[in-house]
């Protein structure tokens, strides 16, 4: 795709790496919808873009309620909105380890880009691209090669989703060590937007989209924490460069640094 051709849709953009891409977006000549779950911290980073000369929309979206899903992918649908990409960049780090903190990270970090993509893949042109922000942290080898195997090859969306559940239910029982899973929510939901990146990039191969996951590095947002290595224009990067894929790039495969990492 040319420069300047674009249009994105970006979640969990009002602050971080979400916003970054969204700038760096704009600059490529993009339209951006900017997304975030509160509408006035939202509006507010669209506003800043939008005096940076960039051609930036602000919709609201929670990617944990079905509802405000619902509702967007209504108003898009009104406007005619069509996507180039669909970036997928909403997360959370939750302090803290119980079936609370296990059942919203899930939530937000994998079942939310899952309802994202599927609710929104009508409006994804072909040869669209859809971005899974993952972490390095959710690489298979660090597991034993039994725990590998529940995740790798990667088993049909329902049964991924059934893994979660589990995963939620482990926690809540007080049994999820015996049952092998780390105690890191975080983990386990990257782990599984992986398992779903593999699969969605099969399933959507006939239309041509390319569906990757890719990790930004630690980098220094409210997540990443002030003494994380990279800045936020470097961590944004590979977000911007999977957004950006030409139509015969890659699919299905896990980036860092413009590169392609293991599961
Ligand atoms: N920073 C790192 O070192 C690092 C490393 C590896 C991967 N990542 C991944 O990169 C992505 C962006 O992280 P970041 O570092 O930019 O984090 P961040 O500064 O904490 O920003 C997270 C963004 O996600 C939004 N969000 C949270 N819950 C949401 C929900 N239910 N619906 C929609 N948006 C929601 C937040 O909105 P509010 O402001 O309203 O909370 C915020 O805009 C995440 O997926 C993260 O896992 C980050």
């Amino acid at each position: 795709m040319k420069q300047g051709t674009g249009t994105a849709l970006v979640t969990g953009a009002n602050r971080g790496l979400g916003l970054e891409t969204c700038r760096q977006l704009g600059r490529l000549g993009w339209r951006v919808w900017l997304t975030a779950p509160d509408s006035d911290e939202g509006q507010r980073a669209c506003e800043t873009l939008r005096s940076e000369g960039l051609d930036v929309h602000f919709e609201p979206l929670d990617v944990a309620s079905l509802e405000s899903l619902a509702a967007l992918a209504g108003r898009l649908e009104q406007q005619g909105v069509r996507l180039s990409a669909l970036i997928n960049n909403a997360g959370i780090a939750m302090e803290g380890f119980n079936a609370h903190v296990a059942e919203y990270t899930v939530a937000v970090n994998f079942l939310g880009p899952l309802r994202v993509t599927e609710r929104l893949l009508p409006l994804v042109e072909e040869h669209g691209r859809v971005v899974m922000v993952s972490s390095s942290l959710s690489e298979l080898k660090d597991y034993p090669p039994a725990f590998q195997r529940r995740f790798d090859p990667p088993p049909p969306k329902e049964q991924l989703k059934a893994l979660v559940r589990a995963f939620v239910e482990d926690v809540r029982a007080g049994v999820h060590e015996e049952k092998g899973w780390p105690t890191s929510a975080y983990r386990v939901s990257k782990l599984s937007l992986n398992a779903l990146t593999r699969q969605l990039a099969e399933e959507l191969k006939p239309r041509n989209l390319l569906v990757n996951a890719v990790c930004p590095g630690w980098v220094r947002t409210e997540m990443g924490g002030k003494h994380a290595a990279r800045s936020v224009e470097r961590g944004a990067d590979i977000l911007v460069w999977a957004a950006t894929l030409p139509p015969r790039g890659p699919t299905g495969g896990f980036f860092r640094n413009r590169r392609p990492v293991p599961w």
